[in-house]
């Protein structure tokens, strides 16, 4: 077997060679870009579910953005992230990693005073430490930080693009919504020329929390939200990191692949990376790819899943009944209470009501309003398309056979 190392990268941004999809997104988005390298300071709100791919976009255009329109791009992580104070903090020291090869990182980092220090044990970062009281002095005054910013790099750059990811934790925050109000209020009357583009990044629950909480910041946001990918462009995906590691694909094996990817980012990078290890022989076949699905599954349920919901739906006493519900319609996520019953056995009739109450109590399964009496929808795409998964398990001579 070669000895090379797997393609797939689960849990981090994609590399830029193995991007697939999003031309439309990208159109938008760099609509918005030109915008703000002519002068326009522009505000875009990035939202889809966990593992759609949000983090790996906005990565992509700040490749883009960097390469075509020569703007400085800082991508700031704020997963943990709940205060003003902390948010700008991490956005400064971003900026300042980001210049720190370029000619004039020490005249901005002279700006900065002599809070910012580079350690080099392992290659040389960049850290910014200022005390809180100047902390809270930068927050206040963030427009005049950024146009400063903006002035210091003016000879070389054409603007800033910053990427705030992951800011799920300050989207609750009224501190936030207000602050940033402001922020671009401030930016709009006082400065004619402000080649800024502000990407904030949040889970769709995220964006209305923070509506709600500012209203006319709905109004600044221009809006973009990442889907599910096609099946072409998931097969693309599959084509090009096995043909990176000159793995051979059988056809029936992508299928395999693609189908249950369910064009979910997260899924084709969880089951891509199993398949790749499993496979003995450099050929992956459609035995492979099933058992890359089966072992995926695994993770899926541990990494995905609240671990009470996991626990729930593995329980032996409900385990077969949850898989009859997903086979009939692999991935959906409707199903009826009666279509289900007709095609249980005596016994897992009898537990059936029980099941079904303790699914909703625990916010897997909600009542369809549309479909009706006796309607059902899972709470979240991801359920039914791991129980899917993982009922494969069960059948897997089946699903060779077929
Ligand atoms: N367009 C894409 N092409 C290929 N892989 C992608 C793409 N978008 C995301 N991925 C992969 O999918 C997984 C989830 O992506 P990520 O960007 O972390 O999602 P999010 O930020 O929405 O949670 C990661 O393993 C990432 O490498
Ligand atoms: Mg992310």
């Amino acid at each position: 077997m070669s000895e090379v190392n797997s393609p797939f990268t689960p849990g981090s941004p994609v590399p830029l060679e193995l991007f697939v999809g999003r031309s439309e997104q990208i159109a938008q988005v760099m609509r918005h870009v030109r915008q703000a390298v002519s002068g326009k300071q522009e505000n875009v709100f990035l939202t889809g579910d966990r593992g759609i791919g949000k983090s790996s976009f906005a990565s992509f255009l700040r490749h883009l953005a960097t390469r075509d329109h020569n703007m400085l791009g800082a991508h700031v992580f704020l997963g943990r992230v709940s205060t003003l104070e902390e948010m700008v903090r991490h956005t400064l020291e971003e900026i300042l990693k980001e210049t720190r090869e370029q000619p004039w990182f020490d005249q901005l980092s002279a700006y900065f005073g002599d809070h910012v220090r580079q350690l080099g044990m392992f290659g040389v970062t960049v850290t910014f430490d200022p005390p809180e009281r100047d902390l809270t002095e930068l927050v206040r005054k963030f427009p005049e930080v950024l146009g400063n910013v903006v002035a210091q790099i003016a000879d070389e750059k054409a603007g800033l693009f910053i990427i705030l990811d992951d800011m799920n934790g300050l989207a609750e925050s009224i501190e936030f919504a207000n602050w940033y109000k402001s922020l671009i209020d401030e930016i709009a009357t006082q400065y004619p020329q402000f080649p800024v583009l502000i990407m904030l990044i949040g889970l769709p629950e995220k964006r209305d929390s923070l509506a709600s909480l500012q209203p006319s910041l709905l109004r600044v946001f221009r809006v973009c939200e990442i889907e599910r990918l096609s099946s072409d462009e998931v097969r693309e995906f599959f084509a090009n990191a096995f043909a990176g590691v000159d793995r051979e694909v059988h056809d029936d094996a992508f299928e395999v692949l693609v189908r249950y990817s369910s064009g979910i980012p997260f899924l084709m990078h969880e089951i891509g990376d199993a398949t790749f290890w499993l496979d003995e022989d450099d050929v992956i076949d459609k035995k492979d790819a099933f058992n890359g699905v089966i072992e995926a599954a695994e993770n899926v349920g541990t990494k995905y899943l609240d671990p009470n919901v996991y626990r729930a739906i593995r329980s032996p006493r409900y385990r077969s009944i949850i898989r009859k519900i997903v086979v009939e319609r692999p991935g959906g996520r409707s199903f009826s209470r009666s279509e289900v019953k007709s095609r249980l056995d005596p016994d897992e009739t009898r537990v059936f009501d029980n099941l079904l109450r303790k699914l909703r109590q625990m916010d897997i399964v909600e009542r369809d309003l549309e479909g009706g009496a006796g309607a059902y929808l899972f709470a979240n795409q991801m359920y039914p398309i791991y129980l899917w998964m993982e009922s494969l398990q069960a059948g897997v001579a089946r699903s060779l056979d077929d």
